[in-house]
This record gives C-alpha cells, structure tokens and sequence, in this order.
C-alpha cells in the first residue's frame, strides 16, 4: 500500500498539514514522532538518556512500520539521513515541505509542540542552527521529493488544498 509521505526541516508544517490532508482525502494520519513518543518517552529524553543514533533507529522503526500502513505520513525532519528510510522512500508518494528562514525564526518561537521534541534546536540561536541542518539535509530533502511545496506564506488550507491536488 502506497504512502502519501511529508518530508521537510523542522517547522516546515508536516504534522498541521499532514492532519488536514488525512482529513481531507479520507485517509490515516501517522506521524512518526507522535509514534515514538507515544512507545519510548520524550524525543529530547531519549536523545539526552540514549544519544541520537538510538533515536534514529527508533525513528527507521517507526517510519518503516508507518510506511507499510499507508495514508498520510509524517516524518521527522532527520528521517530522510537514514539511508534505509531513503531506499524505503522511493516505494511511495513524497511530498518536500520547505519554508523560508524568514518564517521559520516566527514559527520556532511560536510552536505549538514544546521544545521537548526539537532538542537540535535547543538554546540560544536556534535558527542559526535550524539553517545549518537545513543546509546539510536539503539534497537529501529534494532528491527523495516528487513534488515540493512552500509553506512560508499564506493559510494552510491553501497548501492542504495544493498538496491534495497534485496527489
Ligand atoms: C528532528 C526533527 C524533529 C524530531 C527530532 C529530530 C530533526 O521532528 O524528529 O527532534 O533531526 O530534524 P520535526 O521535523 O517534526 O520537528
């Protein structure tokens, strides 16, 4: 079963898109941190208790068995490091959410989830921080994607819309 997959940096919208897609064409919604931390506690407690290289195999755990159950599925923002999930990534649908920096300094700061699931931006300067991931990731972002979306501007239902239209 195929997976209509969002992938893209932190705060790019994955998780409010990714709910209002599902809703929109009818399908499941998984999204994968939700996923973990529902199985293992906190993202930040498992990268400060067990280093990040065991959250990434929980993270390759997840994604793989969200993979297989199809609807809408979203990643976490490191997934696509993972180069079983980039080999798994080529048997589905993949949608690249991207936002400018311009925005995403607001959207750090007014983030619904608490920075407990963000732990690499953690202190001061985290959009400095969130550019370097970004920069270091973003070929492996566009290389997986099939299509790509902005996100930085206008509501998102806009997007949702666009999105459910290309798939
Ligand atoms: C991460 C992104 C986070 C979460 C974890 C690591 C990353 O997910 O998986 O903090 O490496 O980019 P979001 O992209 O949903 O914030």
């Amino acid at each position: 079963m195929s997976a209509l997959v969002l992938i893209g940096p932190m705060g790019a919208g994955k998780t409010s898109v990714g709910r209002k897609l599902a809703k929109r064409l009818g399908l499941s919604f998984t999204d994968t941190d939700a996923e973990i931390v529902r199985e293992h506690g906190p993202i930040a407690q498992i990268f400060a208790t067990h280093g990040e290289p065991h959250f990434r195999e929980l993270e390759r755990q997840a994604v793989c068995a969200a993979l297989s159950g199809g609807g809408v599925v979203a990643l976490g923002g490191g997934a696509v490091t993972h180069p079983d999930i980039r080999d798994a990534l080529a048997a589905h649908r993949v949608v690249l959410l991207t936002v400018e920096p311009e925005t995403i300094a607001a959207r750090l700061r007014a983030a619904s989830r608490p920075v407990t699931s963000r732990p690499l931006l953690h202190g001061d300067d985290a959009l400095a921080r969130w550019q370097e991931i970004y920069q270091a990731r973003r070929e492996m972002y566009e290389a997986a994607a099939d299509a790509t979306f902005d996100t930085s501007h206008g509501p998102i239902q806009d997007i949702v819309d666009a999105v459910a239209q290309w798939a």
